[in-house]
């Protein structure tokens, strides 16, 4: 039974960890305990007691309250505020009951005098170590309450102002980079005012006191939400750290009407003991086994258009590329942008998603026939949420995009944002992307997303079929939202066995909500191999390597071998998207090779264990490590950029295989136990923009 109650409160224990609150003599809400599972119930701490500072701070900032909401003697960051219909913005929630089913534990709170109740669920994932919260509030009054803040969670981390946050940080192009910094006293916030989850921050945190990869405490979590959000690492004056986070507050209000509810996106959380490789292989885990909608399955090798013919697509062009993918061992090809009604350049054609009468005149139908002819799957690339001004559909439907109508429209690669929030824009693009799934068999869209936001207006004027909403067109954010995955959602029923990308630019929109629409996300539009290294050690820190697809392009310095950036993209869903007809003959003959040695590897890569075992912010020389599930095997790719010579490089230790099974180093008569390997390691010579891809095999 991982949910315990007793008198103390409620104990989640999952197989290694554990994590206790209860009421403390006030019946104040309180969090107890969070880290390694101890052997008996009666260790875990009792709630601490309300106990204030001088007349200047009360309990609220002394005691770790579990879900703090904005009333009394309280200045550090709440997770709720809320106004009452009286203008009262002093919530006092006081302790209702506890209700307990499977593995989840629910505490209603109730405010002391208002028709609010509030609960707040825990679901803990005993085999994966990670706990799930979420809170939902209910109006049962007849008066409107407005929520001006309504977050997920506070995860309390042990007592201590000395921790670091790891995060991701970045921008277009550039994003995912793992950031490590000491977190000062205060409140340190990472969120998204764009709508999108963002290329600049994501919904992840990891805290720490001195952990490496393979060693010490790590809390970690993340939010799943692919729209505004807001985390907030606070340092108290009273040696306590936690993260609260959930959706972002900037802008942001909602209308609780009598008897409406409102559910929070849930927080993911978790502890390792073991740094932050173990908490990136949990995460890992549980998205492969939880989260993603296809489970943990290994991605076909694909090749995608866009960087060999931009949107110069037609049958010809296409099926030339398809010939030279298909004899290389290619499994996927995707037509990206171009291929649409109108569509020559990023000024015209979004929204209007038929296929081109001048580049396609029988349709898609015959390169689809020509890609399976071949042997392979065809995708396509889509961009639902935006239109061109130049469009049919905009000139059609001018009102149907976020704006407010005394403001010009911004525009952003001249397109705009349609309001997916509406069901009559959804139930357009429904109609359409369903047309082309069901004429023809694609298995696979890209689904990207261009922009961010401006102007969020939603203005009811002018169209009767929409409720008016009023001075609620705050509500957007989560709204918009709600209606991407409502669309998503559609589709995915119609096509379960489609496999749906994740773009928005490269890295825009990664997160766990998308993530239960989409089975893969396309990391950023930086190919370069080089580069790409850091983003993919970013990346990797929440996301498995089956969700990561990485092309090897003709991008950047053409003077890396192919070899180091079909290494660099063999790290996650092998994609190929450089310009084959450019590739010499034995470019592609070698590229063929490679590619067949990663078939031959890919559920190891994709659905194993990764290890970080140098990172590429150390500069010049880095290593990643995956390893089967079962151990009978392991794959290691080493690279060196550039690094003066001479240069020693640093021995390679590997990890996780099974210390007593004996392993064959692939292409070489070395044998050794899994603890030799790991002991003794491997040396590597390398010269610049030179890799390695190392396979050790049991060998009985
Ligand atoms: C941005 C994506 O990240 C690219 O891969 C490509 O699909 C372009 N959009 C197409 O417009």
């Amino acid at each position: 039974m991982p949910v315990h109650a007793s008198s103390s409160g409620w104990i989640l224990e999952s197989r290694r960890t554990a994590y206790a609150l209860g009421l403390n003599s006030d019946r104040l809400l309180v969090h107890r305990y969070w880290g390694t599972r101890l052997p008996d119930l009666s260790d875990y701490p009792p709630a601490a007691d309300s106990v204030g500072w001088a007349s200047f701070n009360g309990p609220g900032q002394v005691v770790p309250e579990e879900y703090a909401a904005y009333g009394g003697l309280r200045y550090l960051e709440p997770c709720l505020k809320a106004t009452f219909a009286d203008g009262v913005r002093d919530l006092v929630l006081v302790y209702r009951e506890a209700d307990i089913a499977d593995e989840t534990l629910t505490l209603t709170l109730a405010d002391a005098h208002y028709p609010l109740t509030v609960r707040l669920h825990y679901r803990i994932h005993p085999d994966f170590d990670l706990i799930e919260r979420w809170a939902e509030f209910v109006n049962s009054g007849d008066q409107p309450i407005t929520l001006e803040r309504a977050l997920s969670a506070c995860w309390h981390v042990p007592p201590g102002d000395d921790y670091r946050l790891t995060h991701l940080t970045g921008r277009w192009y550039d994003e995912m980079h793992l950031r490590r910094d000491p977190l000062p006293h205060g409140v340190t916030l990472l969120e998204s005012r764009r709508l999108t989850t963002s290329h600049h921050h994501n919904p992840y945190f990891a805290l720490d006191r001195g952990a490496t990869e393979t060693t010490g405490d790590v809390y970690f979590g993340a939010l799943a939400w692919s729209g505004n959000w807001k985390l907030m690492a606070e340092v108290t004056d009273f040696g306590s750290t936690r993260v609260s986070l959930g959706l972002n507050d900037w802008d942001f209000d909602w209308t609780l009407d009598g008897g409406a509810s409102f559910t929070t996106p849930p927080s993911l959380a978790g502890y390792s003991d073991s740094g932050f490789g173990a908490a990136s292989r949990t995460l890992h885990d549980y998205i492969r086994q939880r989260v993603l909608p296809h489970g943990p399955i290994a991605h076909k090798v694909l090749y995608n258009s866009w960087e060999a013919t931009y949107f110069d697509v037609d049958v010809a062009s296409q099926a030339r590329l398809a010939d030279l993918a298909a004899a290389m061992g290619v499994e996927l090809f995707v037509v990206d942008d171009g291929w649409f009604h109108g569509r020559n350049d990023d000024r015209a054609g979004l929204g209007d998603w038929w296929p081109d009468a001048a580049k396609f005149p029988d349709g898609l139908g015959p390169l689809v026939e020509h890609v399976n002819r071949l042997g392979m799957d065809f995708g396509l690339w889509i961009e639902p949420e935006m239109v061109n001004p130049n469009s049919d559909l905009y000139r059609g439907h001018p009102d149907w995009v976020i704006h407010f109508p005394t403001r010009a429209r911004t525009e952003a690669r001249n397109q705009l944002i349609l309001n997916l929030a509406r069901e009559d824009v959804r139930a357009y693009l429904v109609e359409k992307i369903d047309a082309l799934l069901s004429a023809h068999p694609i298995r696979f869209i890209k689904w990207d997303m261009n922009r961010n936001i401006s102007e969020p207006g939603w203005p009811a004027l002018g169209d009767r079929q929409q409720p008016v909403l009023g001075d609620r067109q705050r509500e957007l954010w989560v709204r918009y939202v709600e209606g991407v995955y409502a669309l998503w959602d559609d589709l995915r029923q119609r096509h379960p066995d489609v496999i749906w990308q994740s773009c928005s630019g490269g890295g825009g929109r990664a997160d766990l909500g998308i993530l239960r629409r989409a089975d893969q996300i396309w990391v950023s539009d930086n190919t370069e191999a080089p580069a790409r290294l850091a983003i993919q050690e970013g990346f990797s820190l929440i996301f498995p390597a089956n969700v990561m697809e990485a092309w090897v392009t003709d991008s950047g310095d053409r003077h890396v071998p192919l070899k180091f950036r079909f290494h660099v993209s063999m790290c996650g869903t092998l994609g190929i998207g450089g310009h084959l007809l450019k590739w010499t003959e034995s470019e592609r003959a070698e590229a063929a090779r490679l590619i067949a040695q990663y078939k031959a590897v890919r559920d190891i890569i994709q659905l194993g264990d990764q290890y970080r075992l140098i990172s590429p912010r150390m500069g010049g020389f880095s290593a990643v490590q995956y390893v089967a599930k079962d151990q009978m095997a392991s794959v290691i790719f080493a690279f060196r950029t550039h690094l003066p010579t001479p240069a020693i490089l640093p021995r390679l230790y590997p990890n996780g295989l099974d210390p007593t099974a004996r392993y064959r180093l692939e292409g070489s008569s070395e044998t050794r136990s899994g603890l030799g390997w790991m002991r003794v390691g491997i040396d590597i010579a390398l010269t610049d923009f030179d890799s390695a891809m190392l396979v050790l095999r049991r060998s009985e």
